[in-house]
């Protein structure tokens, strides 16, 4: 399998490592050699966490999608338009299979592209980018396949929980706990997506298509993120027992006619310490899954920054092995508008 990389930062540097460092396991599981044998990013220049060493650099990252010695592209380039997006697209026309972490530009336009991954017979693959290295998405569309579901719940912004949980634990001030978050690699090139709770939203529309069925559709979220949430807040949420984690929120609901909804918010809510996602900390995520015959399963890990390459490693190993599957778990075009 020959791969070319696309983004160099904490994500798309640490996808390099782990294909460079598990090798052998890789190949192992994979049933091929996964080599890279092309990367690009914006600023050639710019010190990279990774050895570049024997791998050539494109200047131009759209020639990528053209090159008849890539058959696999990964985007780690990040935002809904632009770059990304052309890359993305020009890929899978050409029948490229592409894995990417990018949360806003599935949201965006993921049916768009799920579609042209369909036409060209590409595989259109994205665990890496709704909730860092958690296998979420794999663990809806394939180990709860079974299940009509009926709630998805979780803190899916490694961001914010950290902020939250230092403010909490040492009183942090929310500035430096934010400017911490981006040292770490956790926090979005505008900061204010994860705050805000854009990212939440971005990762909930996700969730939502692959666990109702539903096209990703940002409009219909209610969100609000975590700029209004005070140390005092904290305080007196301890103090009546529980926590307070910026939660995204899908539910399906049964109008009067009979017909199903599915009700889909971002909010700081309070979650009472009963609850097993009220300790989840720092930069963890944590998924919640009720479905009709399963019940509730929880799923939780490293939610932001460097493991996300974990699951964007996993998808190639996935494609490699042929494990193939539709990017939202049904074709695109049978997803329901909400
Ligand atoms: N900014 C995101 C977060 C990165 O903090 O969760 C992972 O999607």
């Amino acid at each position: 399998m020959r791969i070319a990389v696309a983004g160099l930062g904490h994500v798309g540097a640490a996808a390099v490592r782990l294909l460079q460092e598990n090798r052998d396991i890789l190949a192992a599981r994979a049933g091929c050699d996964l080599d890279i044998v092309a990367v690009a990013a914006r600023d050639k220049a710019k010190p990279r966490a990774c050895d570049l060493s024997g791998i050539e650099w494109i200047n131009a990252m759209s020639d990528m999608a053209l090159r008849d010695d890539v058959d696999l592209v990964v985007e780690a380039v990040g935002g809904a338009s632009g770059a990304a997006y052309d890359l993305v697209a020009a890929a899978l026309r050409r029948g490229k299979h592409v894995v990417t972490a990018n949360k806003a530009l599935i949201a965006a336009r993921g049916v768009e592209l799920a579609t042209l991954a369909e036409r060209s017979g590409a595989q259109l693959s994205f665990e890496a980018a709704v909730c860092g290295a958690v296998p979420v998405l794999k663990m809806l569309r394939e180990g709860l396949a079974a299940n009509r579901i009926t709630a998805v719940r979780g803190i899916l912004n490694g961001t914010c929980n950290y902020i939250l949980t230092r403010m909490e634990n040492e009183g942090a001030d929310f500035a430096d706990a934010l400017a911490d978050a981006q040292r770490l690699g956790y926090a979005e090139s505008d900061p204010s997506d994860d705050i805000d709770g854009i990212d939440t939203a971005n990762k909930l529309a996700i969730l939502t298509a692959v666990a109702f069925g539903r096209a990703p559709d940002l409009g219909s979220i209610f969100v609000e993120g975590i700029r209004a949430v005070t140390l005092q807040d904290l305080r007196d949420a301890a103090a009546k027992g529980g926590r307070i984690k910026l939660l995204g929120i899908a539910e399906c609901v049964t109008r009067d006619d009979g017909t199903q909804n599915v009700i889909q918010r971002v909010q700081p809510v309070f979650v009472p310490i009963s609850e097993p996602i009220a300790a989840v900390d720092g930069v963890f995520n944590a998924v919640e899954i009720t479905g009709d015959f399963s019940g509730q399963t929880l799923i939780q890990g490293r939610g932001a920054g460097e493991p996300t390459a974990s699951a964007l490693v996993a998808d190639i190993v996935d494609i490699a092995r042929g494990n193939r599957s539709y990017a939202f778990g049904v074709p695109a075009q049978s997803l329901d508008e909400t």
